[in-house]
């Protein structure tokens, strides 16, 4: 019996949320943890999908839950009518802002076909996506397929453009400590909660996508340049444009605030907002330590992450692929 199997990245969004989903740049990078995935073909259907980790059994003949429903997306997409079991696995916290879904997509779109392009695993596992995200910007799958730093740019929701990955050269590594606030977020939740304030204050959304997209531009240059003293600076700024959509919280502010007293160079949320995590930026494993500890202090789990992203390779300078 043929057993196969995929890895992917968890992500951190260092500047861009939300207003990616837009049309916004963001700036995200890969992450050592992820998700991991086997798949191995089964002699009747339905095809199932297990992940013991989470007590979760499900098929896609139980369309009750959005696992099961993933499932038949992601098969659908990767083109498998032959029954299937996949067992997947993550070590990244589900509704943490990580990017947990789409590195299971990720995992389980390279499980099914080892050999397809980063691209097409990244399409499939879009697939896998929609079910939860509703209306996914696409650059966690992105970021899951092919790591490293990126600057992602959505295509046009109505197919006439394509999405831009961007590779980042990152100067001098970037060090990340990513605090959780204990409690889960639902991406579609938030992402539909800053549509009804866009529909409802149009002029207030765009004033702030506005200011976004030059923080993520600055941030990219330096980024390039090495120069975290900026880039910290620039999170702080996209933090306070976040709080302004209503997405941050209490838990949110105060983990950013202690790392920010502990001597993180910046700090914001990452991902969704609403819960999940905060990510700061480090200069170094000893300040590190000091907001892990400070963290800790206060109840709050986190871990510190060094992002050494590869230098692009010359054919993956410019990717563009369809939405
Ligand atoms: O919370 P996560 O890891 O699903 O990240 C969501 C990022 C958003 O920009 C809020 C949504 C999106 O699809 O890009």
């Amino acid at each position: 019996m043929s057993r196969t199997s995929g890895r992917a990245c968890g992500k951190v969004i260092l500047l861009g949320e939300h207003a990616v989903v837009y049309g916004v740049p963001a700036i995200a990078v890969g992450i050592e943890r992820g998700a991991r995935a086997t798949v191995e073909s089964l002699e009747s259907g339905p095809s199932r999908l297990s992940m013991p980790a989470w007590k979760v059994e499900t098929s896609t003949s139980d369309d009750t839950n959005d696992l099961g429903r993933a499932l038949s997306a992601i098969l659908e997409a990767s083109g498998i009518d032959r029954p299937v079991a996949v067992e997947a696995h993550a070590s990244l916290p589900p509704g943490g802002g990580l990017g947990c879904s789409a590195a299971l997509g990720v995992a389980v779109a390279r499980a099914l076909d080892p050999r397809a392009a980063e691209t097409e695993t990244a399409e499939r596992a879009m697939a896998w996506e929609r079910v939860f995200h509703g209306n996914p910007s696409g650059i966690d799958a992105a970021v899951a397929a092919r790591g490293g730093c990126v600057l992602f740019e959505r295509g046009k929701s109505d197919g006439s453009s394509v999405c831009r990955i961007d590779p980042v050269r990152v100067r001098g590594g970037i060090t990340l400590c990513l605090g959780s606030t204990g409690r889960a977020s639902s991406t579609k939740t938030m992402v539909d909660a800053v549509a009804r304030l866009k529909a409802r204050r149009p002029e207030v959304v765009a004033k702030a996508f506005e200011g976004i997209t030059s923080l993520v531009r600055n941030a990219r240059l330096a980024i390039e340049a090495g120069d975290r003293l900026a880039l910290g600076r620039l999170m702080d700024l996209n933090q306070m444009l976040l709080s302004g959509l209503f997405v941050s919280t209490q838990e949110i502010e105060r983990l950013c605030d202690l790392a920010r007293k502990a001597g993180a160079l910046g700090a914001k949320l990452t991902g969704a907002g609403g819960g999940g995590c905060v990510a700061a930026l480090v200069d170094g494993a000893h300040v590190a330590d000091q907001v892990l500890e400070a963290w800790k202090g206060e109840g709050y789990d986190g871990f510190a992450t060094s992002v050494a992203v590869a230098e692009p390779a010359p054919s993956r300078a410019s990717e563009e692929v369809s939405p």
